[in-house]
């Protein structure tokens, strides 16, 4: 018999109601887990495919949230069709004060968690600061170390015209490649902030250009970030690729959100175009006080969370 903590649990956690997930399923060894997920030619079955994204052009909207964790990745998995190990999780997760810091481990990391922890959506990890920028061969070389040691479908870069060479690279090599033009939070220092992109005419020609650029190259969808409306729709537009939008209106293709800034649990700095659905903060923080005064006034842990000696008559 395997031990509960070397299980790990899709879809719920005990005395919790969870959505229609398949609640018999909840104990799964992780051995036998990562067998069905790389069955036969090594593919991941029934997870949506990047073809299938990019199919998604002027579709049904894409549904993306980031995820840096098995767990969260779990629960989010039925809601959505893509996850995005991004690079935010410098921020979020590690309280860094831009996405600069973070490596290409902290990445392979989060994204084999994430990969492990969902079994539809399509998952796509984010290229750090400095691991693509040098040349192709060391973006290759890290792209490469990212999908083998994580599981993943693409990977996502930054940048414009200026990547577009290493794109194409990529691609022709057998690397999906999602592309990320607007506010670009790696060139925080290039740009002199995180302010949204577009306002001016000069700037809003680049960015659609820069658009076209990754999207000929060969990317299967571009993240738009932090863009004035009316450019996001002239983007959407002009290239045959999925957008998905962050702080860029509904008219993209699909629209992308951190999953912590929506439920509330990154309290730093919330942009003004993150919609809160939850507000898990204080339900933790309430959670903590109680267990708190239970273990000052000895309730916890009660009879029913101890071990017993067995008696071997039984
Ligand atoms: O790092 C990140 O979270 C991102 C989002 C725009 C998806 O790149």
């Amino acid at each position: 018999m395997h031990s509960p903590r070397k299980s790990f649990r899709i879809g719920g956690f005990p005395g919790k109601s969870m959505p229609d997930r398949g609640a018999n399923k909840l104990m799964v060894p992780k051995s036998l887990f990562w067998r069905r997920k790389l069955s036969a030619a090594g593919r991941k079955n029934g997870r949506i495919t990047v073809p299938k994204i990019r199919e998604r052009k002027g579709g049904d909207p894409i549904v993306s949230l980031t995820a840096y964790s098995a767990p969260m990745a779990s629960i989010l998995d039925p809601y959505v069709d893509l996850f995005i190990v991004g690079d935010s999780v410098g921020m979020v997760f590690y309280g860094m004060e831009s996405t600069l810091g973070v490596t290409l481990e902290m990445m392979i990391g989060h994204g084999a968690a994430v990969v492990r922890g969902s079994e539809k959506a399509c998952v796509v990890v984010d290229m750090p600061f400095g691991s693509y920028h040098e040349s192709q061969s060391q973006a290759f070389r890290n792209a490469a170390k990212v999908m083998k040691r994580t599981g993943c479908d693409a990977v996502k870069l930054e940048g414009g015209a200026e990547m577009a060479e290493t794109i194409t690279f990529l691609t022709e090599r057998g690397i999906p490649v999602m592309g990320h033009v607007g506010l670009m939070p790696q060139s925080v220092n290039s740009l002199g902030g995180y302010r949204a992109r577009g306002r001016g005419e000069a700037e809003a020609t680049k960015i659609i250009s820069d658009a076209r650029a990754v999207s000929d190259a060969g990317a299967f969808s571009i993240v738009v970030e932090g863009v004035v409306e009316p450019l996001a729709r002239d983007i959407t537009n002009a290239i045959s690729v999925p957008t998905i939008g962050i702080g860029a209106s509904a008219e993209c293709d699909g629209q992308v959100l951190v999953t912590e800034d929506m439920v509330g649990l990154f309290n730093d700095f919330t942009p003004s175009f993150v919609k809160r659905y939850a507000d898990l903060g204080p339900a933790i923080a309430k959670a903590a006080a109680a267990y708190g005064r239970d273990v000052k006034a000895r309730r916890f842990p009660a009879d029913e969370h101890c071990f017993r000696v067995k008696n071997n008559n039984s």
